[in-house]
């Protein structure tokens, strides 16, 4: 265990937790998180912060909660959570795009969901104090949901600069803010050739609003997730951001970027007397995708097939 003056804190995200007993199931996502759980315990952090996407279909299926629940108590550290899409439903929209078969309209976060992973993983915005380190997670996928949630997400935001301040502040969240740059455009989602963007990043104007409240709450560093694919650290107005790579479900938009990272890993974090070291770790299991069943993507529950699993009883949508 590390002294005051020198300790480890880590960060994971999209570790897709999945079972048999789906109707679509990827055994290699599983193995892939097993053994970073291993190397993640081996370096004795004081905590973990878990950045969303514990669950393949959590939205749909509680018992995934159950089976992540299960899973992170394992960890011989405590871990804070936040939600991301695949625990609660995607971002909201009223329209939905035509370059994938389902209807997104119907993939959008609910209260309930939000309130039924809260049962089992605690709030969805969190902020608190670990030996003079500021350490904040929120779900900014709530932005423009017009839900409860969001107003609180907002108001803890807000409140940030008025708490005892710290000497580094860490904030984690699930999407990136934006694919590129602070100021590019808000995407469409009916537009095929921006559909990606606005699944992956925060539109306009909560973007704009979240980014002023992180620099008035002096960020120093932003993880997030979501798309699965690593990129160089990016500094803006003095936050560095991290898009980091999944623990264990497969890159997204690789090809878009010479320098993407696709493989699987988490963040080992340092703190010392000078500041944050952050370094990627990855995964001592990058195995291929073996025993793989059922369909990509966001399929509607009726357009499910639970007959395929592999073991029984078969999940139930709930
Ligand atoms: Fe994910
Ligand atoms: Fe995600």
């Amino acid at each position: 265990m590390a002294s005051n003056s020198r300790w480890i804190f880590l960060h994971a995200n999209d570790s897709h937790l999945g079972s048999p007993r789906s109707y679509r199931f990827r055994p290699a996502i599983n193995q892939r998180w097993a053994a970073i759980q291993q190397q993640m315990a081996e370096m004795q952090p004081e905590f973990l912060l878990h950045g969303g996407d514990l669950t393949r279909d959590g939205d749909t299926h509680e018992q995934e909660y159950q089976l992540a629940r299960a899973d992170l108590d394992t960890l011989p550290f405590p871990t804070f959570v936040i939600p991301g899409n695949m625990d609660v439903g995607n971002k909201h929209t009223e329209q939905t795009g035509t370059m994938r078969p389902w209807d997104d309209t119907k993939l959008n976060m609910t209260a309930d969901r939000l309130d039924l992973f809260s049962s089992y993983f605690g709030a969805p915005h969190w902020t608190f104090l670990f030996r003079d380190v500021r350490f904040t997670g929120f779900f900014a996928g709530l932005a423009g949901s017009g839900l409860l949630h969001e107003a609180r997400f907002w108001r803890m935001l807000e409140l940030l600069p008025e708490l005892p301040q710290a000497r580094q502040h860490v904030a984690v969240m699930h999407y990136w803010p934006f694919m590129e740059s602070l100021d590019e455009p808000d995407w469409d989602i009916t537009n095929d050739d921006e559909y990606n963007n606005w699944y992956f990043s925060i539109g306009q104007p909560h973007r704009a609003r979240l980014w002023e409240l992180l620099k008035r709450a002096a960020v120093d560093i932003l993880f997030c997730g979501h798309v699965h694919t690593r990129r160089p650290v990016q500094v803006v107005d003095g936050i560095r951001i991290y898009r980091t790579c999944a623990a264990g479900n497969t890159a997204q938009l690789a090809e878009r970027w010479e320098d993407a990272d696709t493989r699987f890993g988490f963040h080992r974090c340092e703190v010392t007397v000078d500041g944050i070291d952050v370094e990627f770790i990855a995964g001592e299991d990058q195995c291929d995708e073996f025993g793989t069943f059922g369909p990509w993507g966001h399929p509607n529950i009726e357009e499910r097939d639970y007959s395929q699993a592999q073991e029984h009883p078969p999940l139930e949508p709930k």
